[in-house]
Order: C-alpha cells, then sequence, then structure tokens
C-alpha cells in the first residue's frame, strides 16, 4: 500500500498537494466559498461573538494557523486552547461561542470530551475531521471534513496542510456570510488556495534530494531549534514537533520575538536553527526583524537554516543554508513553509535508521484521556 515509497511518511508527504486540492474541491464556486456542509447554518456564524479552536499536537497549531485567518477575514476573536487544559479549566463559553475541534483522527479522547463539555456548557460545536462517521464529528453541530485520505504514518503530515486548508475555507465562508470581505478579495484568497498544490508539489521537487541530504549531514545533531513569526510561528512548533516525534531529538519552536526574552540564551557555536522568513512584499517591517533575528544568532554562533521566498536575496548573506519556497500570500505560507520541515524531520529520523511510521511511545489515535 505504500506505493513503491519506502513509508507511509513520505508518501503521505508527497500527497500533500493532493489532500489540498481535495479538501478545496466542491467548496469553491466562481471565486466564492460555499461550503454544502454548512448550509443553513448563516444564523449561527452572524450570531457569534467569538471562536474558541480545540485540538491537540500537530491539530493544535493547524488551529493556530487558523486563527490568523478567521481574524484577518471574518473579524471573530479566536482563542486556540489545547483539549486537555480547556476541559479543566472553567472557561467563559455559552451559546455566542463556536468552538471548532480539530481532529485527523475523530477519536482522540482530549478532544472528544472538550467538545462534550463545551456543549453542555451551552457552545456551538463545529469539526473539522479527516475520518468520516468518527466519535467527533458524531457529537458535534456542524462538520467540515479535510478531505486528505487515510493517514497511516503516526506523525500527521498531509492531515496537517489540509486542516489548514479546510480552516481558511471557513474563514472565509464566514467571511462572506458576516460580510466582512468583498467578493473580490475572497476570490483574491480562493485563487491563491487553489495554486497552493502547484506551489507545494514544486518544493517537493526542488527541494527534497538538498533537503535529504542536510538531514544526513545533521545526523548526530542533539538539538534544533525553529523560529517563526506571526502564522511562521505555529508552524516552527510544527516542525519542533515533527522533529521530536520520529528523529527523538530535542528540539523547541519559538516565536522569532520572544528570543531575546529568555531563549537567545541557548545559543552557542554550532547550534542549528531553522528560521522561517516572512515574505518581504507583504511587509518588510516583519521581514527585516526576521532577518535581524537571524544576524544576531549567527554572531553568537548558530547555523542557520533560512527557509525563505524565491528571490528573497536579504537572507543570502545571513543564512547558512536557504531553502527555498514559491511566492504567495501572507497567509498561504504556512502551507508551503511546513513541507520543507516535514522533509527535514522524515530525513533526519531516516538517516538515524529509525521507523519514521512507528516512532516509540507513540500511537497513531489517542484514544485515552
Ligand atoms: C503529531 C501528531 C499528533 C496529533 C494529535 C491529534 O504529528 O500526529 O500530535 O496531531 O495526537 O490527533 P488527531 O488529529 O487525530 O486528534
Amino acid at each position: 500500500e505504500k506505493g513503491g515509497w519506502p513509508s507511509f511518511m513520505s508518501k503521505e508527504v508527497s500527497e500533500e498537494p493532493e489532500a489540498i486540492a481535495n479538501t478545496l474541491r466542491g467548496r469553491i464556486n466562481n471565486g466564492a466559498v460555499e461550503i454544502p456542509e454548512l448550509d443553513g447554518l448563516d444564523g449561527l456564524f452572524e450570531g457569534i461573538s467569538r471562536i474558541v479552536v480545540i485540538a491537540c499536537g500537530t491539530a493544535a497549531y493547524a488551529g493556530q494557523v487558523g486563527k490568523y485567518a478567521i481574524e484577518q477575514w471574518a473579524r471573530i476573536p479566536v482563542d486556540v486552547e489545547l483539549a486537555h487544559e480547556f476541559r479543566y479549566r472553567d472557561p467563559v463559553i455559552g451559546p455566542d461561542t463556536l468552538v471548532v475541534s480539530i481532529s485527523q483522527s475523530g477519536e482522540t479522547m482530549d478532544t472528544l470530551m472538550a467538545v462534550k463539555f463545551a456543549r453542555e456548557r451551552g457552545a456551538r460545536t463545529l469539526s473539522i475531521c479527516n475520518t468520516q462517521g468518527a466519535t467527533i464529528p458524531r457529537e458535534s453541530d456542524a462538520v467540515v471534513y479535510t478531505h486528505a485520505g487515510p493517514e497511516v504514518a503516526v506523525a500527521s503530515t498531509k492531515a496537517f496542510v489540509a486542516q489548514i486548508a479546510a480552516l481558511y475555507l471557513l474563514a472565509l465562508h464566514v467571511a462572506r456570510v458576516r460580510g466582512t470581505m468583498s467578493a473580490e478579495a475572497i476570490a483574491e484568497q480562493v485563487d491563491e488556495l487553489e495554486a497552493v498544490p502547484t506551489k507545494i508539489q514544486r518544493i517537493l521537487d526542488t527541494e527534497s534530494a538538498r533537503i535529504t541530504e542536510l538531514a544526513h549531514w545533521m545526523a548526530d545533531t542533539r538539538s534544533v531549534l525553529f523560529l517563526g513569526r506571526h502564522v511562521g510561528f505555529p508552524i516552527a512548533l510544527e516542525g519542533a514537533l515533527k522533529l521530536k516525534e520520529i528523529s527523538y531529538i530535542h528540539a523547541e519552536g519559538f516565536a522569532a520575538g520572544e528570543l531575546k526574552h529568555g531563549p537567545i540564551a541557548l545559543i552557542e557555536p554550532g547550534q542549528p536553527v531553522f528560521v522561517i522568513v516572512p515574505s518581504p512584499r507583504a511587509s518588510a517591517l516583519l521581514h527585516s526583524k526576521v532577518v535581524s533575528t537571524i544576524e544576531e544568532i549567527r554572531a553568537r554562533g548558530a547555523r542557520v537554516i533560512a527557509i525563505a521566498e524565491e528571490g528573497d536575496a536579504a537572507v543570502l548573506p545571513t543564512a547558512d543554508e536557504v531553502l527555498r519556497i514559491p511566492l504567495a500570500a501572507p497567509l498561504i505560507e504556512p502551507l508551503l513553509a511546513v513541507v520543507p520541515l516535514h522533509l527535514f524531520a522524515m530525513g533526519l529520523a531516516t538517516a538515524k535508521g529509525l521507523d519514521v511510521d512507528q516512532p516509540r511511545n507513540l500511537a497513531k489515535s489517542v484514544t485515552v484521556e
């Protein structure tokens, strides 16, 4: 069933373009986003005053990326909470709260219990799920399925990008219903989304070999740091989680702006640091801040691997390695920037001779609390 690929994970990363294309399919009509599953829910989307996203692990990082899009496009405040934390506090939620759960399996016990808890508290619930008919969508008022196809490797990859695509569709759908975006502005974002599969394919085609080589050189590395800003921040967290999970290497992701508030003390000569560089076209300010972060850590001996858009020359004199992603709108970048990180984690685990599909101590679906 691996279709000639050495592992399910390598097959599933190769399916990231398709996972997004299939998730978009049938939900875009002439530049407008219309999710058939959400027909009849306009009143709900008009009535809510906030959204709480609940999920665990990689799905929670997808939620953090989604927060930027929902707030920017649909103008609804969003909190992202780990399901197991949400449930054991006394959260302020009620009928004006939409609780959006995200789960590949639809069976994660922590997330399921949080959905039930939210319902008991009177919140409305919507599930983003990859498994038809799973328990979490059955326990929710509405569901938007991701169509990533079955994910077998324990580490989530194609489901992660499909979750972000579904959240973006949801954000644009709600933006239309609430009138927070013009039809033209929505159509522009739709175009950007539809271009993502081809752009990811380009990264897979042009960067895979280099990333595998890089991972081989780094097989003895004991710790890797990941930095990002804005939507690059949750991608840094995702890059670190994948590395811990399948390579058993200590890894941490930070918001780049947080560095000087503590973590920069970790930088010593030779420390590998991945830095996700935002496009200079979207925000020269954000871009220049990340470039100066690279300069600061380089001055302290860090070995910097930058993930930057094609043509961004500012990173060349500062970074040790530059992995390129195609040009895209700012909110689209995380869908591209994560691909080299998935390839890297897989490359490193492979270089260490580990089973990338079945990492130690982990199960694909965590059905206990
Ligand atoms: C990481 C990973 C886990 C899952 C998490 C939630 O690669 O796979 O962090 O994302 O256990 O699982 P689901 O999405 O099935 O609820």
